[in-house]
């Protein structure tokens, strides 16, 4: 099953982004998933908190050549229900969230439209309550794990939890509903532990993140072959980009934003750091872009998508 994360896109843009996917998919790919966070109630910034946080980002624009960013006063995420818009109209098989439960409602629809429903979990405690909330299956996700880490309550603390094969093996004999391991999973060996341990599936990132079909920009990509082969940086959580933890490549974005302690909470600084990534990105500059990556990256393999899934299963065979 492929996975489609469309957190920060509009309904438009969701509709036409699974419509795409089907089409690139035709006759070959199995159900798709679409993934969504669930952002929490909006809520104002102290100005003082938002001129600190400004004031730090202001000299990395500089060097970027850019305006100094300023916190948009709203609309630093587009509206749950007009996201969910376009997955009850494209009906993807599976709908999937990231930071928390969806309000019931929105399970009871997707099952009344067929829609399967999962929810991520990074603790025993959290994947209890998604079972009892009715959801079909549960994303485990490991400390390992690449990018934005699923807490439903955001430690103030860089996180510290358990393993995904140790996840997993706290929460199967509680759990009744499926579970799907995820965080530092590279190879078939791993995931044939993975479900040994309990898991009914496996969910992967960082092991795609060099295929070419990935949308990961050439700067990104170069820094995630560099920090693999030479294994000079660290790979760590950090609040710098969203406001909210999450794990890459350790740059200069992470360590001078870290080091001033200013990032306003997710999506408020996620909001403020915007025009900083995509300039970035634009520029090719790996230091000043989120370059999410697992803690696994040094065994990540170049490979087209598809070669890469034949492997997968070749050594899960060979594991088995
Ligand atoms: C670049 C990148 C982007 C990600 N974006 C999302 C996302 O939008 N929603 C989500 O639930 N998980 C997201 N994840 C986390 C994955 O779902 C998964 O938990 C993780 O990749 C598993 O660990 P691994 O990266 O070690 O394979 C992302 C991971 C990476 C590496």
């Amino acid at each position: 099953m492929g996975s489609l994360g469309v957190a920060y896109l509009s309904g438009d843009r969701i509709a036409q982004d699974i419509r795409q996917t089907r089409a690139l998919c035709a006759g070959v790919a199995g159900p798709l998933n679409v993934n969504l966070f669930m952002f929490p109630p909006a809520f104002r910034v102290d100005a003082e908190r938002a001129t600190a946080a400004e004031a730090a980002l202001a000299p990395i624009a500089q060097r970027l050549g850019i305006a100094a960013p300023k916190l948009p006063g709203n609309a630093w995420h587009p509206p749950l229900a007009e996201q969910l818009d376009a997955i009850w109209s494209e009906r993807p098989e599976v709908l999937s969230f990231h930071f928390g439960l969806p309000p019931q409602d929105v399970i009871h629809r997707a099952h009344d439209l067929g829609i399967a429903v999962a929810v991520t979990a990074t603790s025993p405690h959290d994947a209890s309550t998604i079972e009892a909330a009715g959801a079909d299956f549960i994303v485990a996700q490991g400390i390992e794990a690449g990018g934005h880490r699923g807490e439903f309550e955001m430690s103030g603390d860089a996180p510290d939890g358990l393993t995904c094969v140790a996840l997993v093996e706290a929460i199967r004999k509680d759990i009744r509903v499926p579970i799907v391991a995820a965080g530092g999973l590279m190879d078939g060996a791993d995931i044939a532990r993975a479900l040994a341990s309990g898991a009914a599936a496996t969910q992967l990132g960082t092991a795609f993140l060099l295929c070419p079909e990935a949308g990961t920009t050439a700067s990104y990509r170069a820094l995630l072959r560099r920090t693999a082969q030479l294994q000079d940086r660290t790979v760590r959580f950090t609040r710098a980009f969203s406001g909210r933890w999450a794990q890459g490549v350790e740059n200069s974005f992470m360590r001078s934003i870290d080091s001033t302690a200013t990032a306003l909470p997710f999506p408020a600084q996620n909001a403020l750091s915007g025009t900083i990534r995509a300039a970035a990105a634009q520029q090719h500059d790996a230091e000043h872009q989120s370059c999410w990556s697992g803690r696994e990256l040094r065994r990540i393999r170049e490979l087209p998508a598809e070669q890469l899934m034949q492997r997968l299963a070749a050594e899960l065979a060979q594991h088995r």
